[in-house]
């Protein structure tokens, strides 16, 4: 019987109505091309909308980090640091690229990049005359990470900062848009975020001389001729204008977006956030996260039920939930990597903890309070039945 109802997704792509008058026009100006009208368009848009002097489109966010690191002309044998727990796409250009990445643990704040940890990173780095070409920051789940501390360790040791803001696009840091604080920064549009074109990514900067290359890049690296010339490897990055057109419309709505997975999350908490074990992903001060996805903790001795536990009985309900990503120095692609822990002391490694208690739940914008109950509800069963069990 429960298998009847219907699926609650974890974040499903969400259309708002208005992308079809926006696919319209491209299809009656005939803009069936990676480039046109709504492409400059989106990212004018997209540069106005987080403060930054220039954006490109392009087809994915991984294609993003791809292209900033080429700009930032890392090479084979470099070394990039980057975030550990995060989406195995923020690391996979450093291997692209044929640079070693090393990893960086969270801290157990904002759960993402420890600036403890970075500094450790960047000291032994400097002592072995081995600086990273790059640190990739990821702002998990909509929150930003520790900013301030982050770009203060990296301007000291001369060090450019990515910011993968694939999952924080409408997220704030001290009043600045995430992802506009470093050299470069990426956004992901894929069809599980805030906002999606179905595919797609962008790379912002103020540099916009670096942007002007990152498009020479993503178009095969064309030289000026009026024949097809070429004295450079470039890819095939840019974005359609067909899907710049369903961007347009969905920016037009990423306000209204973060409001509804901010009360989504708030719900949760209010409806959870007593229960014995359960702790939700903080919010740093001065901070706005998107929540993109809700996220918490589970303390499987307090709740007396474990994670694996609760995400099997909302599997049960049709309802669709996920682990915390596995870190990427534990992931077997990078079993040789290095990786620097939080600390040395007690807390240890604060990505692996958060990995093994940590659950994302269903948080799409379009998620109705009736299903949200059920979602609720099923995890206070859970906890019910489990504590009976155990009594
Ligand atoms: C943290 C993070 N980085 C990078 C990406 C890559 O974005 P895309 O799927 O657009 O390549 C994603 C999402 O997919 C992500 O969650």
């Amino acid at each position: 019987m429960a298998a009847e109802q219907t699926k609650i997704y974890l974040s499903p792509p969400h259309m708002s109505g208005k992308e079809e008058s926006y696919i319209q026009e491209a299809f009656v100006t005939n803009w069936i091309a990676p480039l046109g009208p709504h492409v400059d368009a989106f990212e004018r848009e997209l540069a106005g909308h987080v403060g930054v002097n220039g954006a490109a489109a392009l087809s994915s966010g991984t294609a993003a980090i791809h292209l900033a690191l080429r700009l930032l002309d890392v090479q084979q044998g470099d070394t990039v640091f980057c975030s550990s727990l995060t989406f195995v796409a923020s690391a996979n250009p450093i291997v692209y690229m044929g640079a070693e990445p090393v990893f960086i643990d969270s801290e157990p704040e904002t759960w993402n990049l420890s600036p403890q940890a970075l500094e450790r990173a960047l000291q032994d780095a400097d002592r072995e005359g081995r600086l990273p070409k790059a640190v990739i920051v990821v702002h998990l789940y909509g929150q930003s990470a520790k900013m301030d501390e982050i770009l203060d360790l990296c301007s000291r040791y001369g060090v450019p900062v990515i910011e993968d803001a694939a999952e924080s696009l409408g997220s704030t840091y001290k009043g600045r848009a995430s992802g506009t604080m470093g050299r470069f920064g990426i956004y992901s549009f894929n069809g599980n975020k805030i906002i999606t074109t179905s595919g797609g990514g962008m790379l912002v900067s103020d540099d916009t001389e670096a942007l002007r290359q990152a498009r020479f890049f993503a178009t095969q690296a064309r030289d000026q001729a009026p024949h097809y010339e070429h004295s450079r490897t470039g890819y095939n990055y840019r974005l359609s204008n067909v899907l710049a057109g369903i961007g347009r419309a969905q920016l037009e709505v990423l306000e209204e977006r973060v409001e509804a997975r901010r009360a989504i999350f708030d719900r949760y908490r209010r409806e959870l956030g007593g229960l014995p074990g359960i702790r939700f992903m903080p919010e740093l001060e001065g901070t706005r996260s998107n929540r993109w996805l809700t996220a918490l903790t589970v303390d499987a001795a307090e709740a007396g039920v474990s994670p694996q536990t609760l995400l099997e009985s909302l599997a049960e309900q049709n309802i669709e939930a996920r682990p915390v990503w596995k870190p990427l120095h534990m992931q077997p692609l990078f079993e040789a990597v290095t990786y620097y822990p939080h600390s040395g002391g007690s807390e240890g490694s604060i990505s692996e903890r958060l990995f093994r208690t940590g659950l994302c739940l269903p948080s799409g914008s379009q998620m109705t309070e009736a299903e949200q109950m059920r979602v609720i509800g099923c995890i206070r069963q859970c906890l019910l039945n489990r504590k009976s069990v155990m009594a």
